[in-house]
């Protein structure tokens, strides 16, 4: 294919900023102009995108300023995996180009489109290419920072991975198991939790809706918790807190529960108990490691063939919002694993 003209396609925008919990008409879609590509650049339509929940921060008045903040009016993207459908630049037409694009049908790539870690291409027969939408893409990629540069689980320690179905959660905990330690997981529904026994194998799965999740835990861990993976916040963090054992490590990944709080950063009421104990408190964000650590993560990857890593498939691009609003535990039926939206 090669475009002499302009196109116009549909794009999704934040139409309002979000009060609490975001809705489907927070956002809306709006027909943008897509010029042809100049030379250097290539027309991409994605065939996925990703919903995420670090997204919801940017949707925020303030806070979380390691990302630019999306104000209404703001054009939104993903994380995700396009073809290449015409090229006046290095790519060839059907190749898979994987990276933060616009959530659009269509979009164009030019060269130095990211600071930090270019698009990846991957050749058009790429068998299973979706796994750069997770275990070898940005989820991958946390989880891996969480267990392998940060957390370091050691065989016979005992791991808390809170949001434990979710993409991130699901892929730490494989990596704890891998070091031989025993884990403790929390997921909001139960057939979640059936997941994350049956099919992860972890040693006991907790409801984060549970008033006293504290006592469960407690159960569950009586020598304590060596390590907590900390992905949801609020009670279940400071429930998680209480748990840690003597020298015990807190990884802060993120904090899912409070992203629609005016106060999203708010601190557990008793983090002084990590230094009481001679913890140890590492919080992390993905942005600023991909020099140092991306081609180390994608080593480990492409060895590791038996990961249990399910997508959780949203089909059309309409449903984007809806994909999106449904990451926050909205009573919603969430699959386990990644999230993602099909587009084609
Ligand atoms: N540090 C970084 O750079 C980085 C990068 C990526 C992700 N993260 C963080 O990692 C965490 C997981 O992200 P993900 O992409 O893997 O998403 P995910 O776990 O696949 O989806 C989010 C899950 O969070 C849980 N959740 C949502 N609202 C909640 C609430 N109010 N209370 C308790 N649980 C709630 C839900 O699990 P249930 O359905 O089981 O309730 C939901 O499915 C998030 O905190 C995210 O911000 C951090």
């Amino acid at each position: 294919m090669t475009p002499g003209r302009d196109e116009v396609v549909r794009a999704w925008h934040l139409a309002r900023t979000p009060r609490g919990h975001p809705a489907p008409g927070d956002f809306a879609w709006r027909c943008v102009p897509l010029e042809a590509p100049a030379p250097g650049e290539a027309w991409l339509e994605p065939h996925w995108l990703s919903v995420d929940p670090y997204m919801r921060t940017r949707m925020q008045p303030s806070g979380y300023d390691y990302l630019t903040r999306w104000r209404p009016g703001d054009a939104l993207s993903a994380w995700g995996l396009a073809r290449v459908v015409a090229s006046r630049g290095p790519w060839r037409e059907g190749d898979w180009v994987v990276g933060h694009m616009p959530v659009a049908e269509r979009c164009r790539l030019g060269p130095g489109a990211s600071p930090n870690l270019p698009p990846l291409t991957l050749p058009a027969d790429t068998p299973a290419p979706e796994r750069w939408l997770h275990a070898r893409g940005m989820t991958g990629f946390t989880a891996w920072l969480a267990m392998r540069r940060y957390g370091l689980p050691r065989a016979g320690e005992t791991v808390l991975v809170s949001a434990g179905a979710g993409a991130v959660g699901s892929l730490a905990i494989q990596w704890a198991h891998r070091a031989g330690a025993r884990v403790i997981a929390t997921a909001g529904d139960a057939v979640r939790r059936d997941w994350l026994v049956e099919r992860l194998g972890v040693a006991a799965a907790l409801d984060h809706h549970d008033s006293d999740i504290a006592s469960r835990l407690a159960e569950a861990a009586p020598q304590g918790i060596d390590l907590n993976v900390e992905n949801v916040g609020g009670d279940v963090f400071e429930a998680a807190i209480d748990a840690l054992a003597p020298e015990g490590r807190v990884v802060l990944c993120g904090l899912v529960g409070q992203y629609h709080s005016p106060d999203p950063r708010r601190a557990p009421r008793n983090l002084s108990r990590v230094a009481a104990l001679g913890g140890h408190l590492q919080p992390f964000v993905v942005p600023g490691h991909e020099t140092a650590y991306w081609a180390r993560f994608q080593e480990d990857m492409a060895t590791w063939t038996e990961v249990v890593a399910p997508l959780d498939v949203v089909d059309g691009f309409a449903d984007w919002p809806l994909a999106f609003c449904g990451l926050f535990g909205d009573g919603g039926i969430r699959g386990v694993g990644k999230r993602v939206v099909r587009l084609r």
